[in-house]
């Protein structure tokens, strides 16, 4: 029976002294300010954490708590920024939660601040274990808002503007074809907020592309795009000076062409009842000063 018995013990001794295996995901968890993120830690093999220590503290230093869970429940320790945001919760819906050794940690209302590793750490009467989570925080930033003026040119500078952007967002206008257009500028501000706010513009003409969107876009791949179609701003601008011009040289030509046409046919005319300079004078009649500039 010892034989049995011996290895046995020993087996039990080694496992509860020696070590106590905490285990966490290998990558980092990302999540949007404001929102609520689980921190899963667990032990392994799973045993009852219920009567061990949980602690869950930042900057490498045990006393900077975010969570501290001893005899039994938890301690009233924490600094002031964790009040109300954080707890102990189940890392899925599967877990047996404190008695299978699930000792996740729940943070809510997310901030900049909150990025950055937390330590989960572990520890029985002779054992412990720590491992280390790295929480990554974004911040989707605001449909961008494009503001299109007219240049004296006949090109549209069109500018696009979005905050609330963290970390920064990559900025690519492109053409309603898919060709990347190149901004004419670009810049980022950094908000009391802390958070990133970005404008670029571009000067473009009809004939560069009809419809072109600008977006912009976080590493982790969420996306925000606003489009505007350039043809349309263009052409709206009916009542613009270079519509007026065009009017008036068209006027202009018109007129000149009925002037020439007197002009040349005058002998034909005078032949008639016409007199030679009544048709000079007519044709400067029809032909008005204000076009001359047209010619000369
Ligand atoms: C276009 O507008 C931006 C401001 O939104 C300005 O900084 C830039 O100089 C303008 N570009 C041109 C070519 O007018």
């Amino acid at each position: 029976m010892m034989w049995i018995i011996i290895p046995l013990l020993m087996n039990l001794f080694i496992e509860t002294s020696v070590s106590l295996t905490v285990l966490v995901p290998g990558d980092p968890i990302v999540a949007p300010v404001g929102s609520t993120v689980i921190l899963p830690c667990w032990i392994s093999p799973a045993e009852s954490a219920e009567a061990l220590e949980i602690r869950w503290y930042r900057h490498d230093q045990f006393n900077n708590t975010v969570l501290l869970y001893n005899h039994g429940k938890i301690q009233d320790v924490q600094e002031e920024s964790y009040r109300n945001r954080s707890s102990l919760t189940l890392r899925s819906d599967q877990s047996g939660g404190l008695k299978d050794g699930d000792v996740s940690l729940r943070l809510e209302k997310l901030t900049l601040q909150d990025e950055g590793s937390f330590h989960c750490y572990v520890s029985g009467e002779s054992a412990y274990g720590k491992e280390e989570v790295v929480l990554k925080i974004k911040g989707l930033g605001s449909t961008p808002v494009l503001i299109p003026k007219l240049l004296d040119d006949g090109r549209v500078n069109i500018s696009c503007r979005s905050s609330g952007w963290y970390p920064e967002p990559n900025i690519k206008w492109t053409s309603a074809d898919g060709r990347v257009l190149h901004p004419g500028g670009s810049s980022h501000s950094l908000g009391t907020d802390k958070m990133f706010s970005v404008h670029s513009w571009m000067a473009i003409s009809h004939s560069d592309a009809h419809l072109v969107s600008c977006s912009m876009s976080l590493r982790t791949g969420e996306l925000q795009e606003s489009r505007i179609d350039v043809q349309a701003i263009i052409s709206s601008d009916s009542s613009g000076p270079w519509k007026a011009l065009f009017l008036t040289f068209l006027i202009c030509a018109l007129l000149g062409l009925v002037g020439l046409i007197l002009y040349k046919y005058r002998d034909k005319l005078t032949g008639t009842i016409w007199q030679n300079d009544f048709i000079i004078k007519i044709s400067n009649l029809i032909y008005p000063k204000s076009c001359h500039f047209m010619i000369f």
